[in-house]
């Protein structure tokens, strides 16, 4: 991104705070690192329900690397989200909004638009066979207890534990390939 097009994405980003009644103030507060959407993307996989799922060129081989590894043990791991657009994050808030949840609740859920590991192409949402999708169960199955033990060798680690400082509930599902801003 030339510098031009970057203070762009910056100033679009912001109208979209301020249209959704983000406090920026917020975002610093939690001092959220800030993401610009990926630009190289592949599809890493499909999900369960034959979305196709764009990552990372690195993100997918690690993922197919990891998700083989997984099923050799007997251990069924889908991805079920990857890459988002600055786009897809305002919708996921705006249904939020459109159901009157409170923005403080919103955002121990959702990212702000330009906040999401999902615009850089390397945060994966997992999920296993017989267990809701990006729910807190996800933490209690043998897919979880597996990703626990192994996906430091394939260089994933999770984003969100339990008592994270950036404000977001504990999310056993979100794990981010390679290394952190
Ligand atoms: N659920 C995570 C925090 C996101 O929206 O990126
Ligand atoms: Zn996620």
């Amino acid at each position: 991104m030339n510098t031009d097009s970057a203070e762009n994405y910056r100033d679009r980003i912001h109208l979209e705070l301020a249209r959704l009644g983000i406090p920026m103030q917020w975002i610093i507060d939690k001092k959220l690192p800030f993401y610009p959407e990926a630009t190289e993307l592949v599809r890493g996989d499909c999900a369960p329900d034959g979305r196709e799922c764009l990552m990372t060129p690195a993100t997918a081989i690690a993922w197919q690397n990891m998700k083989k590894a997984a099923q050799n043990e007997g251990i069924t791991l889908d991805v079920v989200s990857s890459f988002r657009t600055i786009e897809r994050q305002i919708e996921i808030i705006q249904a939020k909004l459109d159901r009157n949840m409170p923005m403080d609740t919103i955002l121990t859920l959702s990212a702000p638009p330009g906040y999401s590991e999902h615009h850089t192409g390397c945060a994966l949402d997992i999920n296993t066979p017989g267990c809701m999708a990006t729910e807190p169960e996800f933490e209690n199955t043998s897919a979880y207890a597996w990703l626990q033990s192994h996906a430091h060798r394939f260089g994933f680690s999770l984003s969100y534990p339990k008592d994270n400082t950036l404000g977001f509930i504990h999310e056993p599902w979100h794990w981010f390939y390679g290394q952190r801003v």
